[in-house]
């Protein structure tokens, strides 16, 4: 009938470094998920809930589409998509269910390590490379800085020796990335975790029940693991 009820569509990042934590999240508050490799799709067992594996970078857009109910994803991640679709005039709507316990990182701007460095004045005319460019502009204009930006994909930690940047801006966790590509960090611009979101106009009756559900079992694994 028309009024069935859809299934929730949770997305989540199908390989990186919040992919072994969502999964286990969703194991703690009790999905029963038959998580098959190579699956775009895995169905929960025992709730109306379908979990899509998906690239990091795609989960923001899923939401703010209205494709995707819930997803898991890194605040840098999410605010890169709302400054970019913010220019575009796309929709950058959603909401913040819970900020995480996992996926902690910070966006820092790296140059080579024999580089003397002072302040964010020493970037002025430089090439910096990096796959957050709207947070990367955002920051150098809080700043007064001119640089030219150059957006990587991938591989952002070796633009520098490639000759292809003077300078780079990228997530740094451990900082073992940057000092096996001889760089140095010197400005913190951003700090992340992972955050579970919920699209805008959520209205089934259901959905919201099950979302309802969730959400206290989520506070309570993050309170047992304090
Ligand atoms: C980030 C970043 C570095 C690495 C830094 O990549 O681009 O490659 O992590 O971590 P570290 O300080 O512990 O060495 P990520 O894992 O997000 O993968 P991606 O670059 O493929 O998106
Ligand atoms: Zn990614
Ligand atoms: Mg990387």
């Amino acid at each position: 009938p028309a009024t069935e009820s859809k299934r929730l569509r949770i997305a989540m990042q199908k390989s990186g470094r919040l992919s072994v934590d969502s999964q286990a999240l969703f194991a703690s508050c009790g999905l029963k998920i038959n998580l098959r490799e190579q699956r775009l799709i895995a169905h929960v067992e025992n709730m109306a809930i379908d979990i899509l594996r998906v690239r990091d970078d795609d989960i923001p857009g899923l939401i703010m589409d209205g494709v995707c109910d819930l997803g898991i994803v890194g605040e840098n991640v999410l605010e890169e998509e709302s400054l970019q679709r913010k220019l575009d005039n796309d929709s950058a709507d959603y909401t913040i269910l819970k900020r995480l316990d996992f996926g902690s990182c910070r966006l820092s701007i790296a140059v080579p390590q024999e580089e003397s460095y002072a302040n964010s004045s020493c970037l002025e005319g430089k090439t910096i490379a990096t796959t957050y460019p709207r947070l990367l502009a955002r920051y150098l204009k809080q700043q007064g800085v001119n640089a030219r930006i150059v957006t990587l994909k991938g591989s952002v930690e070796v633009a520098p020796r490639a000759g292809l940047a003077d300078a780079i801006c990228d997530l740094v966790s451990t900082g073992a990335t940057l000092d096996a590509n001889g760089l140095k960090e010197v400005e913190v611009i951003y700090r992340s975790k992972a955050v579970l979101i919920q699209r805008k106009n959520l209205c089934d009756d259901k959905q919201l029940k099950l979302i309802n559900k969730l959400m206290p079992r989520i506070n309570g694994v993050m309170q047992a693991n304090e």
